[in-house]
């Protein structure tokens, strides 16, 4: 049985003093209970992961704690970048890989992708590698062949016990921050295609990877996608700032 996971990507906001604020509000709203039915994931900037480790740790917090990006390589004269054994260090748990603005606005290549999601399983967290289609591809109808080019590079050459255990999120590009999201029909369908694609080349893992639907997910949404078989859970972006909203769409089922 795949676990629900609901991840709240907090892109470029907040500050630690923000953050530390944000998952204690958090925390309130949610049910020790609910821990056991959802993986509740809060990924803040850089900045505030020691924060919100510190917040999670001391209050006994169910919350687990996600990254937004990470370099591939150990360590050494990279500036600016952050090695995946610095986010091992602060008990980070998922890793953010290949977001679509990291791939649209940094050139991140279905190559450096699957490099760093190889790079977070050798550290010993679980990578949430994004795939999705622009607007102008799913005009065109392409929308199927570009998920799939992008869930076979970026997954290349990881061992199918490897890909049972990780989580991948299907983001409609348009569907990002524009409050237009796919249908639930459409969500679960996408989400059925990336799972058959991973049964191509890893079998019976595809029955135990997660996959994720984000873009422009609500509380008023919610409840449709996770109704779909092939919808594990929802990747949150905008909707992840405030804590009651979150809060609302982890509880998805109250
Ligand atoms: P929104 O929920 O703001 O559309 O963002 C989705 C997203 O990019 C999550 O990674």
């Amino acid at each position: 049985m795949r676990k629900d996971l609901i991840a709240g990507n907090w892109k470029m906001n907040t500050n630690h003093l923000e953050a530390i604020q944000m998952v204690q509000k958090l925390s309130y709203r949610l049910d020790p209970s609910d821990y056991d039915r959802v993986d509740v994931v809060v990924c803040p900037p850089f900045t505030s992961l020691r924060s919100v480790q510190t917040v999670i740790e001391t209050d006994h917090l169910g919350i687990k704690l996600g990254a937004q990006n990470v370099d591939w390589h150990e360590k050494g004269a990279f500036t600016g970048e952050i090695a995946p054994a610095m986010l091992a260090k602060l008990r980070v748990s998922y890793v953010i890989v290949g977001h679509s603005e990291r791939r649209q606005l940094f050139g991140e290549t279905d190559q450096i992708v699957n490099k760093k999601a190889k790079a977070v399983v050798a550290a010993g967290m679980t990578p949430i590698v994004c795939v999705g289609e622009t607007e102008d591809q799913r005009d065109a109808g392409e929308e199927e062949q570009v998920v799939r080019s992008q869930v076979r590079a970026s997954l290349a050459a990881i061992d199918p016990e490897t890909v049972a255990s990780l989580v991948v999120a299907y983001e409609p590009i348009w569907a990002i921050g524009t409050g237009r999201t796919a249908s639930a029909d459409d969500a679960g369908a996408m989400c059925a295609f990336v799972r058959d694609e991973v049964r191509t080349f890893a079998g019976g893992a595809a029955d135990d990877v997660r996959v994720l639907y984000g873009g422009s997910v609500n509380p008023g949404n919610i409840a449709g996608f996770m109704a779909k078989r092939d919808v594990d859970g929802a990747l949150v972006g905008g909707a992840s700032l405030d804590p009651d909203t979150f809060a609302s769409i982890v509880r998805y089922w109250v």
